[in-house]
C-alpha cells in the first residue's frame, strides 16, 4: 500500500497526541489555591475563648451532624448541656451557644453557605441575636 500525505498524517497524530494529552501537562506545577471566602466570626478578636465546641477542622466537616445531634438529643431526650472532646461543657443551644460565638452569622455561616448553595432551613423558628459589626 502506498503511504502517500504521510507529512500530513504525521502532522495529524502529533496535533492529535497534543490534544489528548493535554489535560495532563497544561498547569503542571501549578498549585490550584481552595477559594478564600472571608469568613469573619467575632471570636477571633472580641471573645476570649478562641477555640470552636470541637476542633476546627472537625467543625468544618461536621457541624451539621453535631447540630443535628444537638437537637435530637434536646428534643427527644431532653439532653440540655454537651461536654466537648475537651471536657469544656456547653448549653446545648443553637441560638445561644453557636451564634453567641459566631454572632457575625451573616459574614460566617452564611458566606459559606451561599458558597456552597445550601439554605439550612432553621431560622424560621430558631432567632438570630442582632448581628455584631
Ligand atoms: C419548625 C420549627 C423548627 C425548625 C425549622 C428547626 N427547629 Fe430546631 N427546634 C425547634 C423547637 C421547637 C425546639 C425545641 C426548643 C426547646 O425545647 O428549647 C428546637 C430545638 C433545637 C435544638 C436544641 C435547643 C436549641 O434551642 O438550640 C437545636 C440544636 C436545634 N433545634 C437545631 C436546629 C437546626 C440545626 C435546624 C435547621 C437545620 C432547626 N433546628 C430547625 C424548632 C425548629
Ligand atoms: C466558644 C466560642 C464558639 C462556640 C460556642 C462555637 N464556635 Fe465555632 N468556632 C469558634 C472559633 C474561635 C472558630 C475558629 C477556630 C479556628 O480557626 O481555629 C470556630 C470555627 C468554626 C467552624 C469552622 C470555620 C472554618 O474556618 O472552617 C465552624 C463551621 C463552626 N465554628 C461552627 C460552629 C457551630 C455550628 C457551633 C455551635 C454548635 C459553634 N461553631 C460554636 C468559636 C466558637
Ligand atoms: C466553612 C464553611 C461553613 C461554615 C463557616 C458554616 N457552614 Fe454550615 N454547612 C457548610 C456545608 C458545606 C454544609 C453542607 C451542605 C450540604 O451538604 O448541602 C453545611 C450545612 C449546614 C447545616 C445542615 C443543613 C441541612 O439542611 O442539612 C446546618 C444546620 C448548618 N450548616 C449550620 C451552620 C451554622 C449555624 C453555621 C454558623 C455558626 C455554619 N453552618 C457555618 C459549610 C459551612
Amino acid at each position: 500500500m502506498k503511504l502517500y500525505n504521510g507529512g500530513k498524517i504525521i502532522a495529524g497524530m502529533v496535533a492529535f497526541l497534543i490534544a489528548v494529552t493535554f489535560p495532563f501537562w497544561y498547569g503542571r506545577g501549578k498549585t490550584v489555591s481552595p477559594p478564600d471566602l472571608k469568613l469573619d466570626t467575632p471570636t477571633i478578636e472580641q471573645l476570649k475563648e478562641k477555640r470552636c465546641v470541637e476542633p476546627a477542622a472537625y467543625m468544618r466537616a461536621s457541624h451539621m451532624k453535631l447540630l443535628v445531634a444537638w437537637r435530637e438529643g434536646a428534643v427527644r431526650e431532653g439532653i440540655r448541656s454537651y461536654t466537648a472532646t475537651d471536657g469544656r461543657a456547653f448549653q446545648v443551644s443553637l441560638t445561644g451557644t453557636c451564634l453567641g460565638c459566631h454572632s457575625n452569622k451573616d459574614k460566617f455561616c452564611n458566606r459559606c453557605h451561599d458558597y456552597t448553595g445550601s439554605k439550612p432551613a432553621c431560622w424560621s423558628c430558631h432567632i438570630i441575636p442582632e448581628e455584631v459589626r
